[in-house]
């Protein structure tokens, strides 16, 4: 028999679905949810729902493109961020491969590979340090060999900002060590005008993911693209073809609105970050408990707790149905996230419970 396949539980993703009765939900990371009717726009009456091209219109991978600062052929549609990671990670990682993978993180973006049999070795970082990417300690394991290299930017749940000049660091390691590098970045547009660039612009090795998801509020659309050379792109196509074949019409005709309007996207969850940023700043300073700084852009936080973690959210749901999530669904069991993105009322109601849960915890 061959090496068997055994992907980890994704708990936190089946996490959501238990906790569906909870009143507040102050644990997610997406911009507030963007109703169909708030595009005032009626869908074409001919549409064309039995066709759709495999790699997605033109138009919709131009604009993409462009917010990559980049060529459409590098440019593949995916069935959201989710399928990207899976493909990336099929066509490249083979059972006993080294993958070195960002801690904390957004949890399939290390389950994946490890899924596939990688040996993954994760990279820590600390809140103490800023969450900094540890440039040096990537570079002495990558010396040891490395087929891929995975961290997200801005980071899930740190919202923090991997650097211009540490991209290119890492891009360099990967050229030393014929790695190829594989960067989420869902986020990286909510950093506004402090965004990173895009690793798409960093060579050959480089391989970016996003989605609308997070910047809209349009999850369901499962519309997500990979940006990488056309070489990589074609072989990531071919796994494609079997998770998905091609992308949903309906889904890419309303991401193409969304990205025809996205600077007005990128207003909208400038304003409801701002406004909850806020709130969350002011709350904070009255828990003590809870160590972190408010991260200036980006829709997470991640703030140490003194108080054990499992049993603050425990008590959170049980006697306040409010939900947070747990640090362990990241790699990191003495914090939580806490979501900057939702309806101000609910955060400031859950944020009310999370105080009373730890004063009682305390
Ligand atoms: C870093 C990151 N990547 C990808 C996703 C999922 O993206 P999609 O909804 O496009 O599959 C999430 C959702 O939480 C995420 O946090």
């Amino acid at each position: 028999m061959g090496p068997r396949v055994d992907f980890p539980y994704f708990e936190h993703l089946h996490y959501y679905d238990q906790v569906r009765d909870a009143r507040l939900n102050i644990s997610y990371s997406n911009v507030r949810e963007f109703t169909f009717g708030e595009f005032r726009r009626e869908l074409p009456k001919d549409l064309d729902l039995n066709w759709a091209n495999t790699n997605g219109p033109e138009r919709l991978r131009k604009m993409i493109a462009g917010r990559h600062g980049t060529r459409v052929d590098r440019v593949l549609m995916t069935t959201g961020a989710t399928e990207g990671n899976f493909v990336v990670n099929a066509s490249m990682v083979r059972p006993g491969d080294r993958v070195l993978v960002d801690s904390p993180i957004y949890s399939p973006l290390r389950d994946v590979p490890t899924g596939l049999g990688a040996q993954v070795i994760r990279i820590p970082r600390a809140c103490d340090d800023g969450w900094r990417l540890d440039v040096n300690r990537w570079r002495a394991e990558a010396k040891a060999g490395a087929r891929l290299l995975v961290f997200a930017n801005l980071g899930n749940p740190t919202s923090a900002a991997v650097s211009r000049t540490e991209i290119g660091e890492v891009a360099e390691i990967a050229e030393e060590s014929e790695a190829y590098v594989l960067v989420d970045e869902t986020f990286r547009e909510l950093a506004f005008e402090r965004r990173p660039p895009s690793v798409a612009q960093f060579g050959p090795r480089m391989i970016a993911l996003s989605t609308i998801t997070k910047v809209c509020g349009l999850g369901t659309l499962r519309a997500g693209w990979i940006v990488a050379e056309p070489n990589l792109l074609e072989r990531f196509g071919r796994i494609k073809d079997y998770t998905s074949g091609g992308n949903s019409a309906l889904g890419q005709l309303v991401a193409s609105w969304a990205l025809e309007r996205w600077e007005f996207f990128l207003r909208r969850a400038r304003r409801i970050l701002t406004r909850n940023r806020k709130v969350v700043r002011e709350a904070l300073a009255e828990m003590p408990a809870l160590q972190t700084e408010v991260p200036p852009f980006g829709t997470v936080l991640f703030p140490h707790s003194l108080v054990d973690v499992g049993t603050l959210a425990d008590a959170l749901l049980k006697r306040h149905k409010t939900v947070i999530a747990e640090g362990r669904f990241f790699g990191m069991d003495d914090h939580f996230r806490l979501g900057l993105g939702g309806d101000m009322d609910e955060l400031r109601r859950g944020l009310g419970n999370l105080r009373k849960a730890l004063q009682s915890a305390a």
